[in-house]
């Protein structure tokens, strides 16, 4: 596979990063994962948005990005994805700095990763449902910065999917956050309700996607908390995400979500949501 490191397309078997990059001695980075749906990279500005954003609150200093469209879809060409739906991933970290200090050098030259790999859409997931576990959110309190340090993400992921599960959502202080790599909605009464923006949780692209998407199906959308007690009051939960896209929901910690089958907004969503790229 073709990958791209520090300007330069290179074989993923012959690339090295120094284990004094700032990324591997303290999860000093960030990231994107962005969609490829043939023939177009989806929501690329949103997601190079966000990435700066990431980049600013992390005071890391912004590389050289006017090529990132050409160089993703060189990656994607060379690597013969053109026909297929695929999945970019994008890191910066701060760089590396010898000695290992906490206090990071203002002089260091970030490093830039890319690589893509075919990501098919998970068409038999979404048309069953996904059942979900609750956790605790541990995790710190800038969660809208999309950094590389994910170690509770990959704790509790592993957890659900070693239980079967599909997903953890999880809460802080008995309300609703965000799953380990999806944001949460629900439907009651045919009006959407997801948790409001905050530090609490990464503005998601597909989240703002479906909001937009809702509006222009003249389906009601409320930013409220929600708490943990209320969950199975709801008539229809789902996920969404770059890669989930719209999830529906059916159990929470084995309980139904509504009839315990995808609910009727959620497919309206979810086939409005595909039609965006088709
Ligand atoms: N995850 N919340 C978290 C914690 C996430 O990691 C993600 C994305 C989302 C959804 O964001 P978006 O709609 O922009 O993909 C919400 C990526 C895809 C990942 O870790 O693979």
């Amino acid at each position: 596979m073709l990958v791209f490191l520090n300007n330069k397309i290179l074989s993923h078997e012959e690339i090295a990063i120094s284990p004094f990059d700032r990324g591997y001695q303290f999860s000093d980075g960030v990231y994107e994962v962005i969609r490829y749906y043939p023939e177009k990279f989806f929501k690329l500005s949103a997601h190079i948005s966000r990435l700066k954003y990431s980049l600013r609150e992390m005071e890391i200093s912004e590389p050289d990005l006017q090529n990132l469209e050409s160089v993703l879809y060189e990656l994607v060409n060379r690597n013969n994805l053109t026909n297929e739906p695929s999945i970019a991933y994008i890191q910066i970290t701060r760089g590396k700095q010898f000695p290992r200090r906490h206090i990071y050098d203002e002089n260091i030259e970030p490093t830039l990763f890319i690589y893509v790999e075919k990501f098919p859409v998970k068409i038999d997931d979404m048309k069953s449902g996904a059942k979900v576990g609750l956790e605790n959110d541990i995790r710190w309190h800038r969660c809208d910065i999309k950094t590389i340090a994910l170690i509770p993400n990959v704790l509790s992921k592993s957890r659900a999917v070693k239980s079967g599960l599909t997903e953890i959502v999880w809460y802080r202080d008995g309300i609703v956050t965000e799953g380990t790599q999806t944001n949460i909605f629900f439907v009651k009464d045919k009006t959407l309700v997801t948790t409001p923006l905050s530090t609490n949780i990464l503005a998601g692209i597909t989240r703002a996607t479906v909001i937009e998407l809702a509006s222009s199906l003249s389906i009601p959308c409320i930013e409220r908390k929600v708490n943990i007690k209320e969950l199975y009051d709801f008539d229809e939960s789902f996920l969404a995400s770059t890669t989930s896209e719209v999830m529906p929901v059916i159990k929470i910690d084995e309980k139904k979500i509504g009839s315990g089958l995808p609910g009727q907004i959620t497919k309206l969503l979810q086939s409005g949501y595909r039609k965006l790229y088709l």
